[in-house]
């Protein structure tokens, strides 16, 4: 079973959570369940991705159908600010996703992408400081912020988010913002932490996967939680859904851990935040 996590809000999440982005609706509520069945207690959802209206279904029917009562469950969503972003939509939005999903006070909900050219983060920030405080969601967080953007949130606001979501895995490790997650008490949560299964051709991955004889998703995954962070894999598979959490058999040594961090070459899998001002 993977880590847990406690957020600065003392909130606990486990550090491998089931992401849902590209799972089709049609398919979220089986995903949904084998995930959850598997073991998986963290749940990485979003307006964005079409499938909340389904997340909902499968959180209220596993707890029928598997005893696992929705407490045991950290479920999350985020704002996704286009095409406005302001405080008001921010709270439209949150209902609307309380509405879809219909299973009470949600977990965590994120900004999904800071828009910085649109001047409006932090007034949406302020808004996810009132969900919280109204008690409508346990922990609030953002995705795709920089260093410059988190410090602002900070400063204007005295609130630090308790998660920062962004592209990670061995390419892109994001070793400075993760020392400066580090530094103000931020969980790093790795999107795409396979790098959408691009990583998985790599030949040093691999190589370090036959030295341990597991696989390569496996080790990709280990490193994530040895560098002291949590990640969100996609598999709509129940036989990969379980490989991508049993990570216990086996622990990268430091020569592992210097062959992986050579692998660095800035290649982001998924959109880039830059290019997403
Ligand atoms: P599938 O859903 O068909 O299993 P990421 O989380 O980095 O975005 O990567 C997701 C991609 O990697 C998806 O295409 C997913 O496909 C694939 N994937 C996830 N886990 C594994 C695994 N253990 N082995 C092989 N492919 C995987």
């Amino acid at each position: 079973m993977a880590p847990t996590l406690t957020l600065n809000d003392s909130l606990e999440i486990p550090a491998i959570g089931l992401g849902l982005y590209k799972v089709a609706p049609q398919v979220t509520r089986e995903a949904v369940m084998s995930a959850v069945g598997l073991g998986y207690r963290l749940l990485d959802g979003a307006a964005f991705y079409a499938n909340e209206r389904e997340l909902g279904e499968a959180i209220r029917a596993v707890g029928g159908e598997l005893g696992v009562p929705r407490s045991d469950l950290v479920v999350a969503s985020k704002f996704w600010g286009d095409p406005v972003q302001s405080y008001d939509q921010a709270l439209a939005d949150f209902e609307a996703s309380e509405r879809a999903l219909g299973i009470g006070r949600l977990d965590l909900y994120y900004i999904h992408w800071p828009r910085p050219s649109r001047g409006a983060f932090v007034e949406v920030w302020r808004a996810l400081i009132r969900l919280r405080e109204e008690g409508r969601v346990r922990s609030i967080a953002v995705s795709n912020f920089n260093e410059a953007e988190l410090s602002r949130l900070r400063e204007e606001t005295g609130v630090t988010p308790s998660i920062n979501q962004v592209e990670s895995h061995p390419w892109l490790p994001q070793l400075a913002l993760r020392d400066f997650h580090a530094r103000h008490g931020i969980v790093t949560q790795a999107w795409s932490p396979l790098g959408r299964g691009r990583l998985l051709s790599d030949p040093v991955l691999g190589e370090v996967a036959l030295k341990h004889r597991t696989t390569t998703a496996q080790v990709v995954l280990r490193w994530h939680v040895q560098v002291g962070g949590a990640a969100i894999p996609k598999s709509t598979q129940p036989d990969r859904q379980r490989a991508n959490l049993s990570l216990d058999g086996f622990a990268l040594d430091g020569e592992d851990m210097a062959r992986i961090a050579r692998l660095e070459n800035g290649v982001h899998t998924g959109t880039d935040p830059k290019d997403r001002a």
